[in-house]
């Protein structure tokens, strides 16, 4: 019979077809009833597998949207109070560093020696500990290393978010996630949209007219050497965007009267031979750089 190997099988056809009859559900075997005999592994384990992925993926996305990732201050090397802290799952290691059999003099100990031991023994288990014994009360050695690295563990993180909270603290410095959140409140209690990534800065705002002869002109009224070859400020602010904030006649006032640290530039101007058009042009050239909407 071309369709199963136990040939006294009773083979009922449906009308004309070839198609076998099903009298029953099929189900699929007991594996207990089989000792040694565990199962398929495709599909039924893989399917079993497929579907715990599922529930995880869905379970990881419902935590993503509802919790989102505090990402913390924007890097910045000129900021002595900022505390730097590794992701949460890394803390014990973390602060294993602080041990004192594992800094100081120690530190190759802390960063590769202990850290090393520990995965590596985590790689090896399948090959050092081969006992058939599945139960987890049965298998003293395997277990007790087990709880005692997860003890272990929780210990070093809990310790270590201590101390950060610790430092926070003493340093009276509010985690940056928290400060967004509070100005998006403070913004939607307001009544006012929610701040856009684009609005953060003025360095990405384009230079508006590039080729104007007026970049000729701040080049040689030496404004550039304060606000940058590209007007994206270096000893001074950025100049890019300034036009949302300065009409012309502002700006003449600046070069005119000079403005917090700036000093005087209008005489600076007239001596590296500007005319007074060419003060003028830079003015109006810079009350156009607007933000393009
Ligand atoms: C010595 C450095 C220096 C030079 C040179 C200089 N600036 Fe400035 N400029 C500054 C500083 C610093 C500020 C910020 C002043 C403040 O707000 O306290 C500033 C502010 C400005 C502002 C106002 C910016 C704002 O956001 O309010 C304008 C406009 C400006 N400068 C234009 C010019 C022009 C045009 C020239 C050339 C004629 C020039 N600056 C040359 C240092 C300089």
């Amino acid at each position: 019979m071309a369709h199963g190997h136990n040939s006294k099988e009773k083979v009922v056809y449906v009308g004309d077809s070839r198609i076998r009859k099903r009298s029953e559900i099929a189900t699929p075997p007991d594996y207990t009833s089989y000792p040694g005999k565990s199962e398929a592994f495709i599909p039924n384990f893989l399917l079993k597998e497929w579907m715990v992925g599922c529930v995880m993926l869905v379970g990881f996305l419902v935590l993503t949207i509802s919790e989102p990732a505090p990402l913390g201050y924007p890097a910045d090397p000129t900021n002595a109070s900022f505390i730097p802290v590794p992701d949460w799952y890394f803390l014990f290691l973390y602060q294993l560093l602080k041990m004192p059999y594992a800094s100081g003099d120690y530190v190759v100990l802390g960063v590769v020696g202990i850290p090393g031991v520990l995965f590596g023994a985590l790689l090896l288990a399948p090959f050092l500990d081969r006992g058939k014994e599945r139960r987890f009360y049965r298998r003293p050695i395997a277990s007790s290393l087990m709880f005692l690295s997860l003890i272990g563990v929780i210990y070093l993180t809990v310790t270590s978010w201590q101390g950060y909270e610790e430092e926070l603290k003493l340093t009276g410095t509010t985690p940056e996630h928290i400060v967004r959140e509070e100005e998006a409140r403070d913004r939607a209690l307001e009544g006012l949209p929610p701040k856009s990534n684009a609005a953060k800065g003025t360095a990405e705002v384009a230079l508006v007219a590039p080729d104007d002869p007026a970049m000729e002109s701040m080049k040689v009224a030496t404004c550039l050497a304060c606000h940058g070859t590209d007007l994206k400020g270096q000893n001074g602010p950025s100049l890019r965007g300034i036009g949302d904030k300065l009409s012309q006649d502002d700006i003449l006032g600046v070069i005119k009267n000079g403005k917090g640290n700036m000093p005087v530039m209008y005489d600076t101007a007239k001596s590296n031979g500007l005319s007074d058009e060419q003060i003028t042009g830079i003015a109006a050239w810079l009350a156009k750089q607007k933000k393009a909407q």
